[in-house]
This record gives structure tokens, C-alpha cells and sequence, in this order.
């Protein structure tokens, strides 16, 4: 039998396992996700010291069960809509301009492919005859992925924040989506990680999408990461990121439209301008005095956002754990009243749960609150939407009953 004290131990390498394969600032990885994973072994007979000397090879069974746990899948087609717009309107232009044949897309950090055969549907419908389309998605759980290649969804991957922009599934059965063959045949799907450079033989693109993976990262991964997708994009080609990820331009890319688009363009060679001249010297004193200073006091740890609590309680969902959500988003309105997405995830874990008036209680409050909000009002999130997002979901529950 492991003391409390082994035990500890044990989840405390977890967490540096899963930070060090993820990229995960410590922040983001749920302790409940660890905590279930890592109880589950010792119920099963195998003491802490087995599970520390597990955790100390890569690409265990133990270290899959980690990351399976604590990955977040969320996504669905056509999130974030202007971001296909500018794809089209602008991205796929600027590539046809350069006088290429085909038209290359990375969907980076894909989780289950809705987002891959989104670029893919929208690169096809706006590409001239002759042109070809290539769409990759890469993430790093293999689950996710193989959902991604059977290419059927429910209509959790359909909502109306991402409205269908160009044709992409027939219908198969009731609330059953089949992804278009012709889709289908221009994407495909690897196991990859951000951390590390997407082999060669994939080649360069001329848009890349990474969206809701970095808001997880340590600062130190983001830039790794945002390197290794630099490198990947051609000259003049498009990079577009989520929407709180980056608060400037990556390194070796320049802002393309509004901050909040968070589309970014590798410059051609030609546009490249010489480097800014070195800054004037400090004088040395200045630099003695800096040297000798004593170094400040490490701040106090952040306070915890609402965003921060949401996304930790999406991460209970994916675990399985829903009724730890549920608690979760319960502290977190007692504490945040009016924040809105976390009201319409409770309500949702009610409706899934059988608490029905519950469920329909909060809607109301979710349709109140968004009714007085200017209907194109950003309400931050793991994903900020419109207020009219939330007075449409809210609508259409109260309406209808129910939202898959
Ligand atoms: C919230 S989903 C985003 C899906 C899609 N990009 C979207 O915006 O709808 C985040 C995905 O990033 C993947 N991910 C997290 N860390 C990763 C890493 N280091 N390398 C590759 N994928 C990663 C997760 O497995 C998950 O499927």
C-alpha cells in the first residue's frame, strides 16, 4: 500500500509529465484529471514507486492516460466565422496571387477534425478549377484523431456560433452528419506536437490554423510553438491564431486586420526590411547599479479568473468528471454572478444531469442578462463570443427545450 506522502509524490511527477509533453503552464492542467488517472493505477494493485519509475520514460501507457486526460477536445465547424471569411476573402487570394497550383492548409492542434474539414470546405469553395487542396490536421491525442478520420458528427459539432459557410456534410440519420467525400479527399490527419517542428516531408503551407491550444501553454511554449508554425507557412502565407492567444505579432510575422481577427503574414523576401539599429548604450554606471541590485520578491501567484475556472471545469467535462464541473462552475457564479458562459455550461450539465427546471432556470437568467447587453458586445471566455450568441443559445433552449 502507498503512504499519502509516495502518493503525493506520484501526482506531482504527473503534472511535470504532462507539462513537459504538452506545454502546459501547471495552471492548466487539472488536478482532478491527474488526481482520477493516477488513483485509477493504485486501485489496480500498482504501488507508487512502480508508478514514479513508469513516469520517468517517455510515451508510456501511464503517460498517454495523462495527456488523454487532461487534453481539451472542444471545437466545432466553422468557430469563429470571420476567421473563414478573411480565408476567403483574403488568404486564399494573396496565395492565388503568388502563382501557385495548389493550396496547402494546417490545421494545428485539430482535435476531432472539425476544424480541418472547415478549411478544407472553405479552400475548396473558394479555389479556382485546377487548383489543388491539401488540408493536414495534426494534434497530439490519438482518440481525437481517429475520430477525425471517420469524419461522422453529432450535432454537438454544429452550433450557431459557427454557421455552415460553405458546403461540408450531408446528412446520414437524425442529428448524424457525414463529412462530403470531396472533403474528405483533401484532408488527412497525423499525430503531431506542437513542441516540435512538423516534419519536412509535410512541407510548408499557405494558411495555418491554431486556435484555442496556446491559451494552454507555459509563455515558454507559446514561443516555441509559435516558431515551429512560422517556419511551417510560406512566404506571404497566413497564420490565425485564437482569439486571447498572442497580444502581439510573432516573432517574424506582421498583424494582417483588426486584433481580434489574430491573423498574422509571414512577409515575402522583397518586404523584408533591414533590422531596427542597436539602441544607444546605457551608461556603464547605470548598468553597475542594475547588476547590484538585489532581485525583487516573486510575485504573489494570480488570483483565479473566471476564464481560468471555466476552463479547468471544461477539463472536468472532457474527464468525465461532470458532476466536479458542475461544483466547480457553481463556486465559480457565487463568485463571478453575471459571467455568462459559465451560466450556459451549468445550465447544460443540468439539462444532461435531468435537472430540467434548473436547467431552464438559468437559461432565463443566461437570456436576461444577454438581452441587456448590446447584442455585439464580447463577453470574454475560453471562446469570446457575442452577447447575441448567448440571447440566441438561451432563446433556442427555452424554445426548443433542448440544445444537443
Ligand atoms: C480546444 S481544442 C481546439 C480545437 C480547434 N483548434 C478549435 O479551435 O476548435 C485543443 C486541441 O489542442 C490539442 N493540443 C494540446 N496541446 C497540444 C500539443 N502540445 N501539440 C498538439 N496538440 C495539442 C488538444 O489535444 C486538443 O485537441
Amino acid at each position: 500500500m502507498s503512504s499519502g506522502v509516495e502518493s503525493q509524490q506520484v501526482l506531482a511527477r504527473a503534472r511535470e509529465v504532462v507539462s513537459s509533453c504538452t506545454g502546459f503552464r501547471d495552471t492548466a492542467i487539472s488536478p482532478t484529471a491527474v488526481d482520477r488517472v493516477v488513483r485509477a493505477e493504485l486501485a489496480r494493485g500498482r504501488s507508487a514507486m512502480e508508478l514514479l519509475a513508469e513516469l520517468q520514460r517517455p510515451g508510456t501507457p501511464l503517460a498517454r492516460a495523462l495527456l488523454d486526460a487532461v487534453l481539451v477536445g472542444e471545437t466545432y465547424f466553422f468557430r469563429h466565422p470571420e476567421q473563414f471569411r478573411f480565408l476567403a476573402n483574403e488568404a486564399v487570394p494573396a496565395a492565388l496571387r503568388r502563382g501557385g497550383l495548389s493550396l496547402r492548409g494546417w490545421s494545428a492542434g485539430c482535435a476531432s477534425g472539425e476544424e480541418t474539414y472547415s478549411i478544407a470546405a472553405c479552400l475548396l469553395n473558394t479555389a479556382p478549377k485546377g487548383v489543388r487542396v491539401e488540408v493536414l490536421g495534426t494534434d497530439l491525442h490519438e482518440g481525437r484523431l481517429e475520430i477525425a478520420r471517420r469524419g461522422l458528427y453529432g450535432n454537438w459539432s454544429r452550433r450557431e456560433a459557427g454557421p455552415l459557410l460553405h458546403p461540408l456534410y450531408v446528412e446520414v440519420a437524425e442529428s448524424r452528419v457525414s463529412i462530403l467525400d470531396a472533403v474528405r479527399s483533401v484532408t488527412r490527419f497525423a499525430q503531431g506536437n506542437l513542441l516540435e517542428p512538423l516534419p519536412e516531408s509535410y512541407g510548408s503551407f499557405d494558411v495555418i490554423f491554431c486556435r484555442n491550444v496556446l491559451t494552454y501553454f507555459s509563455p515558454d511554449a507559446v514561443q516555441v510553438a509559435l516558431g515551429h508554425l512560422a517556419r511551417a507557412l510560406v512566404p506571404g502565407g497566413h497564420l490565425l491564431l485564437g482569439t486571447v492567444e498572442v497580444d502581439h505579432p510573432p516573432a517574424g510575422l506582421v498583424r494582417v486586420g483588426p486584433p481580434e481577427l489574430q491573423a498574422f503574414r509571414r512577409p515575402t523576401p522583397k518586404e523584408l526590411t533591414p533590422p531596427p539599429r542597436p539602441v544607444a548604450r546605457e551608461p556603464e554606471s547605470v548598468k553597475m547599479s542594475v547588476r547590484a541590485a538585489t532581485p525583487p520578491p516573486a510575485p504573489p501567484p494570480p488570483a483565479p479568473t473566471a476564464v481560468g475556472l471555466h476552463t479547468e471545469a471544461l477539463q472536468r467535462i472532457e474527464g468525465g468528471d461532470e458532476a466536479g464541473a458542475a461544483t466547480l462552475l457553481e463556486k465559480l457564479l457565487q463568485q463571478f454572478r453575471d459571467y455568462l458562459p459559465g451560466m450556459l455550461e451549468l445550465a447544460l450539465l443540468r439539462e444532461r444531469a435531468g435537472a430540467r427546471e434548473a436547467a431552464f432556470a438559468l437559461m432565463h437568467t443566461v437570456r436576461d442578462i444577454a438581452a441587456r447587453l448590446p447584442p455585439d458586445q464580447i463577453i470574454e471566455g475560453p471562446e469570446p463570443l457575442p452577447a447575441r450568441f448567448y440571447r440566441a443559445s438561451a432563446d433556442a433552449f427555452l424554445t426548443l427545450g433542448a440544445i444537443e
